[in-house]
């Protein structure tokens, strides 16, 4: 079976997550995806957070499977002219430098497409065009400028950012739904076109809940905030400590092992149509005939008591007993699963979510494989490539150049030497 996306060549100039996270997507649906990094230097995270000296970090392992790596400095004559046959003969090309980098480089969107007009330009970048245009962004940045922060936390705490990288993973997948569909785009009208996706408006994408509810606090409180009865509401949406957000009240309560078990804790939902089940789980039977707690409505105002009540029953029990009992009960809830717990799920190993990866320098180690899954097209994972592994590969067959000019290249400094790029591993 033919990969789905075989046959499209990307031209990867991304570096750190964003960008990395949208080309490895597309390298996992079968994209050839060239990765072109500076001779002697590379991604900057091959070297951030390692945990072997000298060894590609698990950052850049992680983000950059099934790519082939090429040095390139775009910064010399020679170099400007091999991205020149590189833009030729790519179907995309992908960046997430800072704001007018690739300008500054000479390659400006009117340039590109004079070289080549089926070319799709694609981008992330931390904001859209506003007043911040021109600012460099990280995760944490774009969680706090794009709503995530401000409604992530408890109510008498500061605003917080959460693990998932919705910033820059975030985007990096709005980026890859971008591609294709200008991909898709170019089969009938023969053109290329610019993708754009800021950071700030991939989270306000995420945090879309978030915006209806700003707009219902106008008539009245958020009922199925933790705020309410007895809290206040400003005029902006609150932080809902664990709420659901959903139209069902949720909540997190301890587990048996919470005193020395940072994980011994499950999220209950209490839909109204398996309340009963639940109730006669927890051995609260007798709220089933009593018209203080057994109607949604009459519940509202109290769901403290209620998640209380069903926590002294929770307490007792391992998280994963509580799955068993409650799941059959149609009672939605959810252990929360640790990253070790989640390393170690062997139906999350079956089905290729979590897979192991060997790589030539630093061994094996596990990575989060594709978690889109197409009945008809196959996506296997392959080891991030070493910096400038594929260089003269790239130069011979993709664009076509003899021997006698890629040693030249290398002696102009255009691409890597061998000597610089085992001295940046
Ligand atoms: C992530 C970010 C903050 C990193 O900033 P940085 O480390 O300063 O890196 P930059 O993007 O500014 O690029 C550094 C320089 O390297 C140059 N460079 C990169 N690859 C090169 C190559 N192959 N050859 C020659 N020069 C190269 C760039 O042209 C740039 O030079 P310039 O400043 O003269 O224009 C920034 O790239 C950014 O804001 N990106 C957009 C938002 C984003 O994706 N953020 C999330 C990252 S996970």
């Amino acid at each position: 079976m033919a990969k789905a996306l075989e046959g499209v060549r990307i031209l990867d100039m991304t570096h750190v997550q964003s960008g990395p996270t949208c080309t490895q997507l597309l390298a996992w649906f079968g994209a050839d995806v060239l990765k072109v990094e500076r001779p002697g230097v590379g991604d900057a995270t091959r070297g951030q957070l390692r945990d072997l000296p000298d060894v590609d970090s698990l950052y850049f392992t992680m983000l950059n499977h099934n790519k082939r790596s090429i040095t390139l400095n775009t910064k010399t004559e020679s170099g400007r002219a091999i991205f020149e046959r590189l833009i030729e003969e790519c179907d995309v090309l992908v960046e997430n430098f800072a704001p007018g980098a690739l300008d500054r480089m000479g390659f400006s969107w009117e340039r590109i497409q004079e070289i080549n007009p089926r070319i799709i330009y694609a981008s992330v970048k931390g904001f859209g065009p506003g007043p911040y245009e021109d600012c460099k962004v990280y995760e944490n940045v774009a969680q706090c400028t794009g709503g995530s922060a401000s409604t992530t936390g408890f109510d008498d705490g500061p605003p917080l950012v959460t693990g998932a990288q919705i910033g820059d993973s975030g985007t990096g997948l709005h980026l890859a739904l971008g591609i294709v569909t200008a991909l898709y785009h170019r089969e009938h009208s023969g053109l290329g076109q610019r993708v754009t996706c800021a950071m700030q408006d991939g989270v306000l994408n995420l945090c879309r809940v978030k915006l209806r509810d700003q707009q219902r606090l106008a008539h009245g409180p958020l009922r199925e905030y933790p705020q309410y009865p007895n809290g206040t509401f400003g005029s902006a949406v609150p932080r809902s400590g664990n709420a659901s957000g959903g139209g069902q009240p949720g909540w997190v309560v301890r587990t048996k092992g919470w005193e020395t078990d940072p994980n011994a804790y499950i999220y209950v939902i209490t839909q109204a149509a398996a309340f009963p089940g639940l109730a006669r789980a927890i051995g609260r039977e007798d709220w089933l005939e009593d018209p203080e707690w057994n109607t949604p409505e009459a519940r509202l105002p109290k769901l403290d008591r209620v998640f209380g009540e069903i926590e002294r029953w929770t307490m007792t029990r391992d998280k994963f007993e509580i799955m068993a009992i409650l799941n059959p009960l149609n009672v939605p809830c959810g252990p929360i699963l640790s990253i070790e717990e989640l390393a170690l799920e062997p139906s999350l190993r079956a089905t290729g979510t979590v897979v192991e990866v060997d790589h030539p320098a630093r061994g094996k180690y596990l990575s989060v494989g594709n978690p889109i899954k197409l009945s008809e097209s196959p996506s296997d994972v392959q080891r991030s490539p070493l910096l400038g592994e594929h260089t003269t590969e790239i130069m011979r067959d993709v664009l076509g150049y003899g021997d006698a000019e890629i040693e030249a290249a290398r002696r102009e400094g255009a691409i890597g030497s061998e000597d610089s790029e085992k001295a940046a591993a």
